[in-house]
């Protein structure tokens, strides 16, 4: 990204008016407009915002583990192409990590690659990451997880707005979470959000979110709470339930995502129309495989990856972007399973031959919403020569 918002200089002075005349800045009714409003993009019932989107996955597999949805030891799939803190909290919180190959021509984790890992492993959730705006058939992989009880939940971090038949990416699931970091959908400079339709996770993320107390959830149900375990009123405000962190993001965060959000809209749009020119162009062109996007009918892509045939076009391309001095870099962190942090902790191998391709022959090329003609023709020529 070239900018750290969206229409920048008109809303760094909103926020200029918003913190001077603002007498609260930690989480108050600004966070609380922003999840409102971002439930409604998603059509969700409930949105609970954070202060990543690397926040969002740690929080949310805490909270299914308060509400002993998953316990420690439980096999957790996740897609092996991924960003770390996809992964670590998995491992953080004395889950079992189990790597799952991705189809390479979606990037993403098929039924297919779901039931061969399935015959290995006894995978009690699955972790699914939505790589890049794309989706293998997500539909399909949530029959699969329904059938054999897996709870699904989505890493939605690089999606946000791409619709599968139609459904948006992040509600296939029982829940999903997002990130507001500046190279994302929206930014909100730091921020994400876990999002769900079970009031009860609704709750407990709450809770979770900041010292494991009760402030943020609705008086009737504090009131339940505080009868059952007997607290007395002097510790009303001092009783801590469960398991937590203090996630929470500032007002700061709240009052630019919620801003931010009337220009998804306009950001989808432009990177959907820049997507459509590199893929027409890298289809043409035989050093690339063609990306499947089979029932992909929106695609809310904000980076563009190129899939080389082999090593020497990698080599080839990654020269020409370089020598043009249009960043690029791996597809997400590559086959995550090759990094220091999980070799440091899990000592088995996995066969995972496409994702280990995609390690070595792939990166992505920048997609940001304000490239412009002379840019977006530039890359265009590197893609077509
Ligand atoms: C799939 C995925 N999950 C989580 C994250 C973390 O988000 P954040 O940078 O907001 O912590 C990222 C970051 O790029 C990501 O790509």
């Amino acid at each position: 990204m070239s900018k750290t918002f969206f229409n920048e200089k008109k809303e760094k002075l909103k926020l200029i008016k918003f913190i001077k005349n603002s007498e609260k800045l930690s989480m108050g009714k600004n966070v609380e407009k922003f999840e409102k409003k971002f439930s409604t993009f998603l059509k969700c019932k409930s949105s609970i915002m954070v202060n990543s989107g690397s926040s969002a996955n740690l929080l949310l597999l805490q909270a299914l583990k308060n509400l002993n949805k998953i316990k420690s030891g439980d096999e957790i799939g996740f897609s092996a192409l991924t960003w770390s803190t996809n992964l670590m909290p998995i491992m953080q919180l004395g889950l079992k990590p189990v790597p799952i190959d991705v189809n390479l021509k979606t990037l993403n984790v098929s039924p297919e690659n779901l039931t061969a890992a399935l015959k290995k492993n006894k995978i009690k959730c699955l972790f699914l990451t939505n790589v890049l705006g794309f989706a293998d058939n997500i539909l399909e992989i949530s029959r699969i997880c329904k059938k054999r009880k897996i709870l699904l939940i989505e890493d939605n971090c690089e999606s946000l707005g791409s619709e599968f038949k139609g459904k948006k990416l992040g509600t296939f699931g029982f829940a999903s979470t997002h990130s507001f970091y500046v190279g994302h959908h929206i930014s909100s400079i730091e921020g994400g959000s876990v999002s769900t339709n079970d009031e009860k996770l609704s709750d407990m993320l709450k809770i979770s979110r900041a010292h494991g107390w009760l402030r943020n959830i609705n008086l009737n149900k504090r009131k339940e709470y505080i009868k059952k375990f007997k607290i007395n009123k002097f510790y009303e405000n001092y009783a801590f339930f469960d398991l937590s962190f203090n996630l929470r993001p500032t007002e700061i965060n709240g009052f630019i995502g919620f801003n931010q959000l009337s220009y998804l809209k306009i950001i989808i749009d432009r990177r959907y129309k820049n997507f459509k020119l590199f893929n027409e162009a890298s289809k043409k062109n035989n050093a690339f495989y063609e990306l499947e996007l089979k029932n992909m009918n929106l695609i809310s892509n904000f980076t563009f990856p190129l899939l080389c045939r082999n090593k020497k076009l990698f080599r080839k391309y990654v020269r020409k972007f370089n020598i043009n001095k249009i960043e690029i870099r791996p597809l997400i962190a590559g086959d995550i399973t090759k990094q220091p942090f999980f070799k440091k902790y899990i000592k088995k191998k996995f066969y995972l031959p496409n994702t280990n391709y995609l390690h070595d022959n792939a990166f992505y090329i920048p997609n940001r919403p304000d490239l412009n003609r002379g840019e977006i023709k530039r890359i265009l020529n590197i893609i077509n020569s």
